[in-house]
């Protein structure tokens, strides 16, 4: 956060730097690949959009160097509504493209809160029959220890605060930065 760019004066504090991000999804991808080495018909991974595409960008690559083959597909799905707290209401924006019948299936996951939206979309991809259903997420708050999701992968464990970038937005804003920060409280009530 020393180059300048514009949101660095919107932001309270860094929370993880992008050198963080990029050395904990290598290590990720490796986790992942040496778990995965011969799976059947390689790994479907899911992205959750929008938040997660930064991670998926990233990961996939990632595991491209370490991994067994790879399909990407994307999904989006809503949770939140205007604010910053989760509804437990899910709603599909953009479904699989395809059949995940027998697939093994890694979702991409940008940040596991209170679990509700993971709870909920684990629920579906296993009603869709994929053979095995498993979870990489990048960033999980503590609430998310309240919900019984099994989350296999996790890059870092962060505070209960509402942060943005590298995918995270606040009201669509913020997800181009390559660092996860706290935003400053003014950027809230500025209209
Ligand atoms: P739940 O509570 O269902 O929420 O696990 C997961 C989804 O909520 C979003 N989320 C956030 N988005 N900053 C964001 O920009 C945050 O701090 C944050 N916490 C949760 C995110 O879309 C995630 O998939
Ligand atoms: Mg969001």
């Amino acid at each position: 956060m020393s180059d300048g760019s514009w949101y660095d004066a919107d932001i309270k504090q860094v929370i993880i730097s992008e050198t963080e991000i990029k050395d904990k999804i290598d290590e990720l991808a490796k986790q992942v690949a040496a778990d995965h080495e011969s799976v059947p018909g390689g790994l479907l991974l899911v992205c959750v959009l929008k938040g997660a595409v930064m991670f998926m960008a990233d990961f996939s690559r990632a595991l491209g160097r370490c991994g067994p083959p790879a399909e990407l597909e994307f999904m989006a799905v809503s949770s939140y509504g205007q604010g910053t707290t989760s509804s437990g209401v899910v709603r599909i924006l953009k479904d699989l493209d395809r059949d995940i019948a027998g697939r093994h299936v890694i979702v991409v996951e940008d940040i596991v809160d209170s679990g509700l939206t993971l709870s909920w979309l684990l629920k579906y991809l296993e009603s869709r029959e994929a053979a095995s259903v498993e979870v990489v997420a990048l960033f999980r708050k503590p609430g998310a220890v309240k919900v019984q999701v099994p989350v296999r992968y996790v890059g870092f464990d962060i505070p209960n605060e509402f942060v943005v970038g590298y995918g995270l937005d606040f009201a669509e804003r913020y997800r181009e930065l390559p660092y996860v920060g706290i935003l400053k409280p003014e950027v809230y009530t500025r209209t």
